[in-house]
């Protein structure tokens, strides 16, 4: 696709594809994943560059982006806000204008989501969210990949959300809309999933729980995530104090479906958000969760930047 391309299309929100849009994407994915599994090189990026934007920490959208990129032929660079001058109050517009022209793909990982779209606003080139603090698309694409490896199709399951009403709460809500399941969301009074932010317009997709027990119960899939995301550190005392019920533990599990998942998008607090024996436990696939953001990744640049393939 060439910059500029009025079918160019950016990756903010998890809303920016359609259901049949991620369907290709999952088959995609599995392709990609089995010729990866098997050594057979695929490098239909080559000449192409992804320039990644970090304004906060990372270990895995970094080592998947890069690892994804190389192996599919292209070539990476990397900018924090302290190296670049992001840092020195360049505005996100002249940034994109400039970076835009010399890179095919860019992902950004910042703060609010209003910069991550002015940023893709004044970008020739597509734009993918590597989380803000309202979103985490690639991260949820990962997840829902990864159950239907798992244990087939998502729609009509329950995901149970125990834990923040935050970055990846609300894509989970935005995913159940578009692909058709329910989330089960306990929050601590005051960390609430607020549906106008999450963007969901069905109030069909999520139920409210006061206890996480309950929004566990029957759930094929429970997951949950740190009790004070980044950017979010000052709060981290009162947060502390406020999430010490929402706990994944093996009382959670025993409520939920026989065969439940259980997932966690990482770095993990073992003995906060969720128990030792849950997360290293038999049910847990935060491993195949970690290694699938690669895959999916690759499957969503490819659709990127060269659209359908076959
Ligand atoms: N899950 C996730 O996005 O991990 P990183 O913060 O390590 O990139
Ligand atoms: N909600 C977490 C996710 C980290 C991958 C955060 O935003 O820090």
């Amino acid at each position: 696709m060439k910059p500029g391309s009025s079918l160019m299309k950016h990756y903010l929100q998890f809303k920016d594809l359609r259901a049949e849009e991620y369907a290709y994407l999952f088959e995609r994915t599995r392709t990609i994943k089995t010729r990866f599994k098997n050594y057979e090189r695929y490098q239909p990026l080559v000449d192409r560059t992804l320039a990644m934007i970090f304004e906060k920490a990372s270990t895995r959208t970094r080592v998947s982006f890069e690892a994804g990129m190389y192996q599919m032929g292209g070539s990476v660079l990397n900018l924090t806000t302290g190296d670049s001058q992001l840092g020195r109050a360049e505005p996100a517009e002249d940034t994109a204008r400039v970076i835009s022209r010399m890179v095919d793909i860019v992902m950004i990982r910042t703060y609010e989501q209003s910069r991550i779209e002015r940023f893709a606003a004044h970008s020739r080139v597509p734009v993918i969210n590597g989380l803000t603090n309202e979103y985490h698309p690639c991260q949820i694409l990962a997840d829902i990949y990864t159950y239907i490896e798992h244990r087939g199709s998502i729609q009509g399951k329950v995901v149970a959300w125990v834990g923040d009403g935050n970055n990846m709460a609300n894509t989970w809500l935005q995913a159940a809309e578009i692909l058709g399941f329910t989330v089960h969301v306990s929050t601590p009074s005051g960390y609430e999933v607020d549906p106008a932010v999450a963007g969901v317009r069905d109030s069909a997709c999520y139920k409210v729980f006061n206890h996480p027990m309950q929004a566990c119960e029957g759930a094929h899939l429970v997951t949950t995530d740190v009790w004070t995301s980044m950017g979010y550190e000052a709060e981290n005392e009162e947060r502390r104090k406020a999430f010490i019920d929402w706990c994944v533990d093996d009382e959670m599990m025993a409520v939920a479906q026989p065969d439940a998942l259980f997932m966690h998008c990482l770095p993990a607090h073992r003995g906060e958000e969720v128990t030792a024996e849950v997360i290293d436990g038999a049910q847990s696939v935060v491993w195949d969760e970690a290694e699938n953001r690669m895959h999916v990744q690759k499957a969503l640049m490819e659709y990127l930047l060269l659209g359908r393939i076959g």
